[in-house]
């Protein structure tokens, strides 16, 4: 048996909580640096690095628009991650919960991920609810300004319980789902936003393409060198549409 199974969330919390083993931030480190600059890395990957932050109650989409978006940059030669909340859960962050305390870690965790990817040259996408408009600015504190993109998937919390497709919307509203965003928990909607992916009003192709072109703006796309050839039916380097860009906001610098 291996001890990833061994090790349950519970056991990780108990772990965590206890004062008798409650670890001390490590002192005596150095930090290395590699031996490829930022700028060597824009030019290898044809891009800056930029981490657009997608934002929203659950059901909105944003899985299925970072995931539509991740095969779109791949596509177009531009590599690329996504981070998702639900993934992540199962993982990295499978000792969290949904306590305030929780979605602050978790969002803290990811936002240091996310730093790391883009510190290697790779543009990344996450896809939490991140309901706390503290926790999205210290994630932006983390990541860096320049290459922070907020985007808000705005969907009325109405239309998110009409789609449901979890079940956990009636779940909620029956008792059985405690500390629900939106439901019993809140959410706080960005107030100024990069960008604003309206979900009732757009496909999500639209919306890809948006963020396309807003990602274009912030990460410089060069040309893609190649396409990538491991993608089925994907298009060949140089064969994305330009960028809309007619409805997404201008990005600050
Ligand atoms: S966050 O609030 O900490 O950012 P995150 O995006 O990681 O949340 O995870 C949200 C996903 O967890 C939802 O899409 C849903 O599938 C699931 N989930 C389970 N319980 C809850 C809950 N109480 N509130 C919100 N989402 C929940």
């Amino acid at each position: 048996m291996s001890t990833a199974t061994a090790l349950q969330p519970e056991r990780l919390h108990s772990i965590a909580a206890d004062p008798a083993t409650a670890s001390v931030p490590a002192s005596n480190l150095t930090q290395h640096t590699g031996q490829i600059t930022l700028d060597e890395r824009v030019g290898l990957f044809r891009h800056r690095p930029v981490t657009l932050w997608l934002t929203g109650l659950s059901a909105t989409g944003k899985s299925t628009l970072a995931y539509a978006l991740e095969k779109r940059l791949l596509e177009a030669g531009h590599a690329c991650v996504v981070l998702d909340g639900d993934n992540l859960r199962h993982g990295l962050n499978r000792d969290l919960g949904f306590t305030p305390a929780d979605r602050t870690e978790n969002i803290r965790r990811v936002a240091e991920v996310a730093r790391l990817f883009n510190d290697a040259g790779l543009l990344v996408v996450t896809a939490f609810i991140s309901p706390y408009r503290a926790d999205r600015e210290q994630a932006r504190a983390v990541i860096g300004e320049a290459r922070f993109v907020e985007a808000f998937v705005d969907t009325p919390l109405d239309e998110c319980e009409r789609r449901d497709p979890k079940g956990l919307y009636a779940k909620a509203r029956a008792g059985k789902l405690p500390e629900f965003t939106g439901v019993s928990a809140p959410y706080e909607p960005p107030a100024t936003p990069e960008l604003r992916l309206d979900t009732v009003r757009f496909s999500a192709e639209e919306l890809v393409e948006t963020a396309m072109g807003a990602l274009s703006s912030r990460a410089t796309f060069a040309r893609a060198r190649a396409g990538l050839s491991i993608l089925p039916g994907g298009a060949k380097a140089g064969s994305g549409r330009a960028a809309t860009g007619k409805r997404h906001r201008s990005t600050r610098t």
